[in-house]
């Protein structure tokens, strides 16, 4: 039996329902916390311009506490025949409270309630995105600090290069995490903007308070436009998307490097055996398929924001449909993310590093420069050095000093870790999450 908000005396033809509604219950179940805490803050403002008694508002206020506790547990159910997240919560208010659950919608519309939900929910799952990203810098720093005198070939060209170190390596990908970082801050900051009170994306005639409702959410400021407020649907996925796809970008590139390194080609780390798996047909097979699989989900999670940005892209301004599939592919990538983040940070603490690679004779040439740069040193002009050392390596008698001297900022010699950390630590200062606990807790009464 269908229970929709918006059904007068047609009947809708149950295809074209299951069609619509697609996957979107299952999705809308994200959204539910937030749903809840929109709607009490909705009521509350409602109350302050008459359009609510303080005891309607008491009432309301306690039956949505509880809906929000089920929510929280994980508890909260779409029922069957109900639409989606915002008429299954007005549904348990009408159940429970009567005609008074009928009157919370007054002054808003979906589209604007859907808009906040969205961000309500952006702006928490940033807040788990930036705790796991620190955990995995943590970790690169850690073992860069710890593996800083290995040194290994760099390439160019897929070629031996010059001297790296495993300590620039995993310094490397902490220093990608805190550029990353910025940019889900510049995404943080256009999430915490409050779009309720845009209703259907052109305001209202009642005389909302957007202000009181930006407060009670703990949000920065709002949306004022609310024709701007509506277009935000899908702006903000997408580019809150592009800075989940270039922290994705850093874990993939890493995770290519730690299959090639791994590769009995390289040697320069190994995995422990309980986190490579085999082969079905060759019993030597310890494969790197953790690292394979990130590299994967981290392709995909580049495609995101190309993908919103197709489904958005030809859109005018105004509500359409179309937004409601963002959520299939958006909702789920915080986990998706997360995990990699995770699981990525696990694997670099329990590698061992090969600290001989360096001393391999394959690996010679890469001392090619230093030898240059020593006779440079000297006097001997950098063109004629260059010479020098080439003919020595045509001749086979090139043999290099192994002793590394780099001593400027960001090489081997001198990592620059606390600078890099304290980068981090900057811009990690900068979310301010805390205004938002604080304005839950009030909502809830904590
Ligand atoms: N499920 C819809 C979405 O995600 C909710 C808003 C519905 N609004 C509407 N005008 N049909 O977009």
């Amino acid at each position: 039996m269908a229970n929709k908000l918006w059904e007068k005396n047609v009947t809708v033809d149950d295809g074209v329902e299951a069609y619509t509604v697609g996957r979107d219950r299952e999705m809308d179940l994200y959204l539910a916390p937030y749903d809840v805490l929109g709607s009490m803050a909705h009521i509350r403002m409602l109350e302050s311009i008459n359009l609510l008694t303080a005891d309607e508002l008491t009432a309301l206020t306690e039956a949505l506490r509880d809906i929000f506790d089920t929510a929280a547990k994980g508890d909260f159910v779409i029922e069957d025949g109900v639409e989606d997240v915002h008429s299954q919560v007005e549904l348990m208010l009408t159940r429970r409270l009567g005609d008074m659950g009928k009157k919370i919608h007054s002054g808003r519309s979906r589209n604007d309630q859907v808009l906040v939900d969205l961000k309500l929910f952006i702006r928490s799952r940033i807040e788990d995105v930036v705790d796991a990203v620190s955990r995995l810098f943590d970790t690169l720093l850690r073992q860069s600090e710890r593996y800083k005198d290995v040194i290994i070939p760099g390439y160019t060209h897929l070629q031996v290069a010059m001297p790296s170190s495993m300590g620039l390596w995993f310094g490397a990908y902490a220093e990608s995490l805190v550029d990353d970082m910025s940019v889900l801050r510049a995404a943080y900051e256009v999430t915490n903007r409050n779009p309720l009170g845009s209703a259907a994306g052109y305001g209202s005639s009642f005389p909302l308070n957007r202000s009181m409702t930006t407060d009670l959410l703990g949000f920065e400021s709002m949306d004022y436009n609310v024709v701007y407020a509506q277009m935000g649907r899908g702006k903000t996925e997408r580019i809150v998307a592009s800075a989940i796809a270039s922290i994705a970008a850093t874990v993939g590139k890493l995770a290519f490097d730690a299959c090639m390194f791994n590769s009995q080609n390289f040697g320069f780390i190994k995995l422990p055996d309980e986190f490579t798996t085999g082969s079905s047909i060759m019993p030597h097979k310890k494969n790197p398929d953790v690292f394979e699989l990130t590299r994967a989900k981290c392709n995909k999670l580049q495609a995101l924001p190309v993908e919103i940005t197709l489904i958005t892209n030809n859109l005018p301004s105004g509500y359409f449909r179309d937004l409601q599939l963002v959520k299939e592919s958006f909702l789920p990538a915080f986990d998706t993310i997360i995990s990699i983040l995770d699981m990525t940070g696990r694997m670099l603490s329990n590698i061992t590093v090969n600290t001989e690679v360096a001393r391999d004779p394959r690996y010679k040439y890469m001392y090619s420069v230093e030898e240059v740069n020593r006779l440079a040193a000297s006097g001997v002009p950098f063109r004629d050095a260059y010479k020098q050392v080439g003919l020595a390596i045509e001749r086979g008698d090139f043999n290099p000093d192994y002793n590394i001297r780099h001593t400027h900022e960001g090489s081997i010699g001198n990592l620059c870790t606390d600078q890099i950390r304290a980068r981090f630590e900057h811009v990690a200062s900068q979310f301010d999450f805390a205004t938002y606990h604080a304005a839950f807790n009030r909502l809830l009464g904590k």
